[in-house]
């Protein structure tokens, strides 16, 4: 990750989170890899639950929790967990949203993506955003792993998830939705 501030100038979360369905009739949320809380504190502000912001360096869960406080946020549990290899431990259906933000090429999506089901209630939302495959783009995994939406959306599928849309987040993104 670069730092916090460049991370932060090639999203404009809110316009994200609208775009993708994050809104006040959300209940509770889970986001897998949280990061500095780019997205976490803007869906905390916006939802009716709360959300569980998992990632797996103490950094990022420090900061996470740290943005909550200083906003006054008081549902944002930000817990530290390796979602690939332990799982979330969270129970079954305790979301009505799973957040996939910039993180789908890591190996074994197909291992996450049926960790983001079991989390989900029946008919719960999925959003993924991920950098477009172009290498142009200032930052990014490199190309060689790079999904394409078209790759997310069959990984998805194979997990259990259907109705696919996809979004163009510019400048450099694309978002996909996705129902369990
Ligand atoms: C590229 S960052 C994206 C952060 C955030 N979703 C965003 O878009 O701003 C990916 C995050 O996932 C976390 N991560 C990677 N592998 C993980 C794992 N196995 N378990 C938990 N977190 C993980 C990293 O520590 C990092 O903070």
């Amino acid at each position: 990750m670069p730092d916090q501030k460049a991370w932060e100038n090639f999203f404009d979360p809110e316009k994200i989170l609208k775009t993708l369905g994050l809104g006040h009739r959300v209940n509770n949320v889970v986001e897998f890899g949280c990061g500095y809380g780019t997205f976490t504190i803007p869906t905390a502000k916006i939802i009716k639950g709360k959300i569980y912001a998992l990632d797996i360096e103490p950094d990022m869960i420090r900061i996470t929790k740290e943005r909550a406080r200083n906003n006054k946020l008081d549902n944002v549990e930000a817990i530290l967990c390796d979602f690939i290899n332990d799982g979330s431990n969270l129970p079954n259906e305790t979301a009505d949203y799973a957040m996939l933000f910039n993180i789908l090429h890591l190996e074994q999506p197909g291992k996450l993506l049926n960790e983001a089901r079991r989390v989900l209630k029946k008919d719960g939302k999925l959003g993924i955003i991920h950098w477009n495959c172009d290498p142009k783009t200032p930052r990014g995994p490199s190309m060689a792993i790079r999904p394409k939406p078209e790759q997310c959306i069959e990984w998805a599928k194979s997990a259990g998830f259907r109705s696919p849309k996809r979004f163009d987040l510019k400048p450099y993104h694309y978002g996909l939705l996705l129902v369990k």
